[in-house]
């Protein structure tokens, strides 16, 4: 048996052919871009924003964003090069048993489920907090009762201890029966959820601008110290770590634009549609983000987001409310429309989610369950249910902090690797056609580990412990299931 077999790319090519007969040919560039921005804007920046202001970096929060679109956009321009030579669904994972072979491909592909899956489940969280601020601002009832809309691990400022978060369990439970009916229908419910999110960010930049207070971007970045949180732990405060731990936080708010390339197998002309998808919705995000990080640090003192009672939830919301009177129709929609942004960001990860799980079992390095397709939806349902036991117990039982940075390092990792592919894939068969080449090999992918590395150092000890403690459990099932069962090792042997 062999760890380093790496996928021909002729029989990576076959497997498009092959699988033209599975999975529907139904997604085209526009509807990338959407699925793109539908994954990318949620809570990263409605929810992250506040935090890594508070703990991290003040309203220097913004040049966060900067470093963590850079890291993005170097990883991105990876991925184009490789979603447009290697158009089959799977992602970084894929991609990486082309180059880099089997051990390393599992590795990717475990750690994706820190992407997708618990990424969705971060975003269920944050769906939650905004679910109560709509509950009590819209419809004029009663807030969740604490202990029903937390994790066990948290406990609120009265001394109440947090039970499960039931709305984050529902949430993702409804999107993944969505999902089991077909990628077809939910991109259509997509973009039009797009539309509403976009328009709703650039209503905050226009009407938030005119409120911007400048005592509160003074000073710009906070001199370099530290601080310690509600519930004990302690952040590098200002000053480039700082940044770098922001740009770590915020990073979340950018993951989503690589899920385009999962849906590879699902695009009519993927060699052009990929690479327009991914870096076209990169650069809307990143020029939007930018504008609302300024406006929302401006618009309120950093004390405020660090208060667990005034904008430790639901920050945005919050800030709107203190510091723009009349504007209460603005925080209304605004929590109606994040409600349905954030649906479509955990539909979008629980996809790429279920996309790389399929790819893996078609492999035989996962039960086949997870490849099992509908006879009439052709969606593989049954993983579909397997993925979402997984999400609901994070989703429930895991608070919103823990797993948005454990989402964040795996991604970032994901990246690193990405980057990594397309240096070997050049060596290793540099007469692929490629629609689409990375400028700069190897310089712009190097430049792109390095900072993916920094952030993942700006993200502290304890989120280094989780990804290798993560990433050790993959071992484990790597080695008593999925080396036996893979299908390339059979024909080897
Ligand atoms: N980028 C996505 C978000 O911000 C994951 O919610």
């Amino acid at each position: 048996m062999s760890y380093f077999k790496r996928k021909s790319m002729i029989q990576l090519l076959a497997e498009v052919v092959e699988t033209e007969h599975g999975l529907k040919r139904t997604l085209t560039s526009m509807s990338l871009v959407a699925l793109g921005i539908g994954a990318i804007i949620g809570a990263g920046l409605f929810v992250r924003t506040a935090a890594a202001a508070a703990q991290n970096a003040g309203p220097s929060v913004t040049i966060g964003f900067i470093v963590a679109a850079i890291g993005c956009a170097l990883a991105g321009l990876c991925y184009a090069e490789l979603s447009s030579s290697i158009p089959i669904s799977g992602s970084a994972y894929t991609y990486t048993y082309a180059t880099m072979g089997e051990l390393l491909a599992w590795i990717i592909g475990w750690d994706l489920v820190l992407e997708y899956a618990v990424g969705a489940a971060t975003v269920g969280i944050a769906w939650s907090e905004y679910l109560n601020n709509f509950l009590v601002e819209v419809m004029n009832l009663s807030p969740i009762a604490y202990q029903w809309c937390h994790s066990p691990f948290q406990e609120s400022v009265d001394g109440i201890n947090g039970i499960v978060n039931l709305p984050a369990l529902g949430i993702v439970t409804a999107i993944s029966l969505l999902l089991m009916r077909g990628i077809q229908e939910s991109a259509f419910v997509n973009s039009i959820i797009v539309i509403i999110k976009v328009a709703i960010v650039i209503l905050v930049i226009a009407l938030g601008w005119g409120f911007i207070n400048d005592l509160n971007h003074t000073p710009y970045i906070p001199v370099a110290t530290t601080y310690t949180d509600h519930d004990g732990v302690t952040y590098n405060f200002g000053g480039i770590l700082g940044i770098l731990g922001a740009a770590g936080t915020v990073f979340f708010a950018f993951i989503g634009f690589d899920a385009v390339s999962t849906a590879a197998q699902e695009t009519k002309n993927p060699k052009k549609s990929m690479p327009m998808g991914i870096l076209g919705s990169l650069v809307i995000c990143t020029v939007l983000y930018v504008l609302f990080a300024h406006v929302l640090t401006g618009l309120v003192p950093l004390e405020f987001f660090r208060d667990p009672e005034k904008g430790g939830e639901a920050s945005v919301v919050a800030a709107i409310q203190e510091a723009m009177p009349g504007y209460a129709w603005l925080s209304k929609s605004i929590t109606v429309a994040i409600l349905a942004g954030f649906s479509s960001v955990i539909l979008v990860m629980l996809l790429g989610q279920s996309r790389v799980f399929y790819t893996m079992s078609r492999d035989g390095l996962l039960p086949k369950l997870f490849s099992d397709l509908h006879p009439k939806y052709k969606t593989p349902y049954k993983g579909n249910l397997a993925i979402l036991v997984l999400v609901a117990l994070f989703a429930g039982f895991v608070p919103g902090n823990v797993v948005g940075h454990m989402t964040s390092i795996g991604t970032l990792f994901a990246f690193i690797l990405v980057c990594a592919a397309v240096i070997i894939l050049r060596k290793k068969e540099p007469d692929l056609p490629r629609q689409f080449k990375t400028p700069w090999v190897p310089f712009l992918p190097i430049l792109g580990i390095l900072t993916c590395s920094a952030m993942i150092f700006g993200l502290g000890k304890e989120n280094w412990i989780r990804l290798g403690v993560w990433l050790l459990i993959g071992f484990v099932i790597y080695f008593s299931y999925s080396r036996k069962h893979s299908k390339i090792n059979h024909d080897l042997s």
